[in-house]
């Protein structure tokens, strides 16, 4: 059974934020509570590359800011590894700088959609060459212009390149969503001092003559508490509490869709911080199917490829819609989820825009994933071989580092 306390690392979102602003304002910014996963230290190495002084201990970063203006050309190529995050996010301030620099990353991130930001971006005034709207992307900054943009799609990546390249911007740009999508980089430009106003889907920024440095404390990582809020639930007798987890609204809906389906998890202590968070317990509890899809899809994307592992041991058909989105996740989270529980006798099928999994009581074992080198492919299987008929292996189980460095030490650390 899974018993005890635990407080997974930081929020992978937030911490790729704060060095990213911390960079770009006048200062020293302290972080608390930072990831060191790789995707967060592809950030760290790239502001290194542009004159950034970065010092790491732990879990505690700090950033000395030289201003919206003190980036300095980089030497080499700027590597984003895996992160789709780092790659999107830096073109937007790239886009803005007096030089030319190239982004690239791995095998995944040059088959992830550039177009989505080169266009916007674009549109401001940038300059961006790319392999036919994927990395490697040739970014020259240029003065830029403020625009009023819809977003096809319903992402934080695609906001947050577009209100960073805004900061530059001579006129106020705004961006419209057809859903919300996560708002850290709201809440996190306000509090380096950028003037941002909000309505529910759109954001509007006005130009900015400098930020200001100032510190982060990291939540711990909704993402990551969530293979544990599902390892819990599965498991009989367990119960466990999660400590300091981020519960921003724009992030919390695998708890929303979990509580639906008949989990047993409370709120046990909040604290309203510039970003939410509490600390939550989970116990086991039997579960029924529901139907995942709508405006509330943004607030989950990561948590799909868990929700419909947990929907194969949930009473009757789950069905995941409107989440066409997560065909260019890190792998095709649809594909591959469909033939890897396929793999563990799930009948499972894969639909336009999502998946439908019929619940069962019985998974087989005696199988490899394939994670496709998908993190959270790899940390979702992971929670499965804790309930299936016998072992789930991993085909590679390194890739958790990307978001999760000491996965497979908590989970057995809780495991009793
Ligand atoms: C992220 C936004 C989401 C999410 C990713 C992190 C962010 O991507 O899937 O893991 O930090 O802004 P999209 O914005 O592409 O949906």
């Amino acid at each position: 059974m899974i018993k005890g306390r635990l407080m997974v690392p930081g929020d992978k979102s937030i911490s790729h934020r704060a060095v990213m602003f911390g960079a770009i304002s006048k200062g020293i910014t302290n972080i608390k509570g930072f990831l060191t996963g790789a995707d967060c230290i592809s950030t760290i190495s790239i502001f290194k590359k542009m004159g950034i002084d970065i010092e790491m201990e732990n879990t505690c970063v700090k950033v000395n800011g030289k201003g919206l203006y003190g980036l300095s050309a980089p030497k080499e190529i700027l590597d984003c590894g895996n992160s789709g995050t780092t790659t999107r996010l830096v073109s937007g301030i790239l886009s803005a700088q007096n030089f030319t620099s190239v982004l690239t990353g791995d095998k995944s991130i040059q088959k992830r959609p550039m177009n989505r930001i080169i266009a916007p971006l674009t549109l401001m005034g940038a300059y961006i060459k790319s392999n036919n709207g994927f990395a490697p992307l040739t970014i020259t900054g240029s003065s830029l212009h403020g625009i009023e943009y819809n977003s096809p799609v319903a992402s934080a990546q695609v906001k947050s390149a577009i209100l960073l390249s805004g900061l530059y911007a001579d006129s106020s740009t705004t961006v419209i969503e057809p859903a919300k999508s996560r708002d850290h980089t709201e809440l996190m430009l306000k509090k380096f001092g950028a003037n941002l106003n909000t309505t529910k889907t759109s954001v509007t920024i006005n130009p900015c003559k400098e930020l200001f440095a100032t510190d982060i404390d990291v939540p711990s990582d909704i993402s990551s508490a969530a293979f544990f809020m599902a390892a819990a639930t599965l498991v009989p007798d367990s119960e466990l509490i999660l400590e300091n987890v981020g519960i921003n609204p724009t992030r919390d809906g695998v708890i929303k869709v979990l509580k639906d389906m008949g989990a047993n998890i409370e709120i046990i202590k909040s604290n309203d911080e510039f970003e939410p968070v509490a600390d939550i317990k989970v116990s086991y509890s039997k579960l029924h199917a529901t139907t995942i899809g709508g405006d509330i899809i943004p607030t989950l994307i990561d948590e799909l490829p868990l929700l419909a592992a947990v929907a194969s041991m949930a009473e009757g058909k789950t069905i995941i819609k409107d989440a066409t989105e997560l065909k260019v996740k890190e792998s095709n989270r649809i594909k591959v989820m469909c033939e890897e529980l396929s793999k563990l006798g799930v009948n499972v099928v894969e639909t336009e825009d999502g998946m439908e999994i019929e619940g069962t009581n019985k998974l087989l074992g005696n199988v490899t994933i394939s994670t496709h080198d998908d993190h959270r492919i790899a940390m979702t299987f992971a929670v499965l071989g804790l309930i299936s008929d016998g072992e789930i292996k991993l085909d590679n189980k390194n890739c958790v580092e990307i978001s999760y460095p000491g996965f497979f030490d908590d989970l057995r650390k809780v495991n009793i």
